[in-house]
């Protein structure tokens, strides 16, 4: 595989998206995956794609004032190409300053990047998709926002996700509070139909809890004829907080994030609860 090498970005005067430094793990498997996937599939498939729906603006501010590349920007600069990438953004600063970031780098039509709420731009996303590609979707969000609906809208399309799961770090500290008594809560959105979260969180101990729910998650995406490759754990300095886990319908694509996410950044955990 091509060793990527991404110098960091300069300050462009526009506006960043803020994040903790824990973020570099995501991006330490986020440019692996991107890396094998593209070096694999490239001219295998008519085109491959990347979907981005919590895109953030393309560059990231670390609390300590350095700078990093952002999801959109890293997949937009694979060493191997995607021949189309679709950004989604909500919050119209870093919607702005995300198009204009694509623009400055040249990337035209190549990218497209557009504003709203993911859970309901999904359908867009997915009729932008090219004729015959195959795609990988990157789905971050901040907390339990990406629904359950969203993902059957891409499993539509032949798409590889790897999705950011917040059972430590949104589901298991804001349940008693936010969602328990809700009946339409982010939990039963994230987790979807019939989907029985609530009597999981009676389970002792805590670890069981997560476990049980992750069982919970991969199952009620496995419906939508995904199965789940291997979990990353990442990992703050006060403790866990959320899992990055693979879908794929296809072999090749679990095969790809095996092989990449057995040997974790420094201090990461992963394992394989499948
Ligand atoms: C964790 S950040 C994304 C970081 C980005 N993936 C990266 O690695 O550089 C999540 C982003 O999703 C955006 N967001 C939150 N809810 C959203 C929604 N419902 N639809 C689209 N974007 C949303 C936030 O404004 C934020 O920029």
């Amino acid at each position: 595989m091509a060793k990527w090498q991404l110098e960091p970005p300069e300050d462009d005067g526009l506006v960043k998206s803020k994040a903790k430094l824990h973020s570099e793990k995501k991006h330490y498997y986020l440019r692996r995956y991107i890396d094998a996937f593209t070096t694999a599939m490239k001219g295998k498939w008519q085109s491959i794609c990347y979907i981005d729906l919590f895109a953030g603006a393309g560059i990231v501010e670390y609390a300590d004032k350095t700078l990093t590349w952002g999801s959109p920007l890293i997949a937009a600069q694979s060493p191997v190409a995607f021949d189309q990438l679709i950004f989604c953004e909500a919050k119209k600063s870093l919607h702005d300053a995300l198009f204009k970031r694509t623009q400055q780098l040249g990337l035209g039509d190549r990218a497209i990047t557009l504003k709203g709420d993911a859970n309901e731009v999904c359908h867009e996303v997915v009729r932008k998709i090219p004729n015959r590609s195959l795609s990988f979707a990157f789905l971050d969000p901040l907390g339990l926002h990406l629904n359950y609906e969203t993902i059957s809208t891409l499993s539509q399309a032949k798409c590889d996700l790897l999705v950011f799961f917040p059972d430590r770090v949104d589901l298991l500290r804001n349940w008693k509070l936010n969602y328990w008594e809700n009946e339409n809560s982010n939990p039963d959105l994230v987790f979807g139909p019939g989907a029985d979260w609530r009597h999981i969180l009676s389970v002792e101990p805590k670890i069981d809890q997560i476990r049980q729910l992750t069982t919970l998650y991969t199952s009620q995406v496995a419906k939508l004829g995904y199965e789940h490759s291997r979990s990353v754990r990442i990992v703050g300095t006060n403790g866990p907080l959320y899992q990055l886990i693979f879908f794929s319908k296809h072999e090749m694509g679990k095969k790809i994030w095996r092989g990449i996410s057995e040997k974790g950044a420094d201090g990461q955990h992963t394992f394989d609860f499948g």
